[in-house]
């Protein structure tokens, strides 16, 4: 059994074999990007037919940053010496010399890439699960009866914390009093779980649809919350103002969110709704989240170490749980399997020598 502090590590830094948002799809376009998510440094590149490439962001000659040198379409040149590795991370053609035996190897990690609603999407899996897993998005992002929106922000805190947040329904009618849509309803609640089939819904049990009454957290091939807020009916088409969220984590003391702001909506009523939101009510949204970012960024890192949790947290300690649970199973599969490995090739050592 992993050690608490591996599971508290693995947690704080990410949970693996799942998929995360990275970045924006307009983030990354003819130079490579260097970035950093769930600790590991990644270059991305775009090719010639657009498609989206991710490698660690290390030269396999001497570990400079894949990401400070060219896009050559399918392939990326080191700035250093000029290495170029293909989108496979197979080291293509060193320049400098002459038959080069690290041409051809597959000398450089890996990561899959998909595109969806103008994220991108990334796969990070662990030794024991390279392959990548299914993704299966909220209905809102993948279903042609909405229109989505994708908002993407830095926060200075580690990703626990937003994802804490959002799990967290009451923080609406305090933190938002003061804000263009979470105003109204009762100051108190007593809230309750369900279980879905994809994870749970935490909501308020004396109130609906007049505040951020309910949230509901979902594990399918990426971990997401979800939730809703309602509006005027001058607000836009398509009943309640959807969010579909993601938290990826960058470091330990830094994450990135991935707020797709949704409504029921298709054909030209989505484009007006679209400009609509772009020009009337983004603004607002940011000074919404505003203020989460300024509560969350100014907790201490340890917050966590010396809480009095009330009824209200049951959601947000429930998930950590499962989210501790997750880590915990992938330590120990990993630690199975890298003790089997040791195994066959202490077998192998042995059949060598005798
Ligand atoms: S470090 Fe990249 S080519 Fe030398
Ligand atoms: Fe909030």
């Amino acid at each position: 059994m992993a050690d608490p502090q591996a599971i508290e590590q693995r947690v704080n830094r990410g949970l693996l074999n799942q998929w995360y948002p990275v970045l924006p799809s307009w983030a990354v376009a003819g130079t490579p990007v260097g970035i950093t998510r769930l600790s590991e440094n990644l270059v991305l590149w775009r090719d010639a037919g657009g498609a989206i490439h991710a490698l660690e962001d290390r030269c396999p000659h001497r570990g400079a940053r894949l990401s400070l040198g060219w896009n050559l379409d399918d392939r990326l040149a080191c700035w250093y010496h000029g290495i170029e590795v293909d989108g496979t991370g197979t080291v293509r053609r060193v320049p400098a010399v002459d038959r080069c035996p690290l041409e051809g190897r597959q000398a450089v990690k890996r990561y899959p890439v998909q595109e969806v609603r103008g994220g991108i999407f990334v796969y990070f899996g662990d030794d024991a699960h390279p392959e990548p897993c299914p993704l299966q998005l909220p209905e809102a992002l993948i279903s042609d009866e909405h229109g989505a929106i994708l908002c993407f922000a830095h926060w200075h805190c580690n990703w626990r914390y937003a994802v804490d947040n959002v799990m967290d329904p009451m923080h609406g009618a305090y933190l938002h009093a003061v804000s263009h849509s979470m105003a109204a309803g009762d100051k108190s609640a007593t809230m309750q779980m369900r279980k879905t089939p994809t994870g749970m819904i935490f909501e308020k049990t004396n109130q609906r649809d007049v505040n951020f009454d309910w949230t509901e957290f979902g594990d399918t091939g990426a971990m997401w919350l979800r939730l809703a807020i309602p509006y005027r009916a001058n607000a836009g088409p398509g009943g309640s103002f959807g969010i579909s969220g993601f938290v990826t984590p960058v470091d330990e003391d830094n994450c990135t969110v991935f707020f797709w702001r949704t409504r029921q909506c298709t054909g030209w009523v989505r484009d007006v709704w679209q400009f609509m939101y772009r020009t009337k009510l983004e603004g607002l949204h940011w000074a919404v989240l505003e203020q989460d970012r300024t509560v969350l960024e100014n907790m201490a890192p340890n917050a966590r170490s010396r809480e009095f949790l009330y009824q209200h947290d049951t959601g947000l300690a429930r998930l950590r749980r499962v989210m501790e649970k997750k880590a915990e199973a992938q330590l120990d599969t990993l630690a199975q399997a890298q003790a089997k490995t040791a195994g066959i090739e202490h077998v192998h050592v042995r059949t060598l020598s005798s």
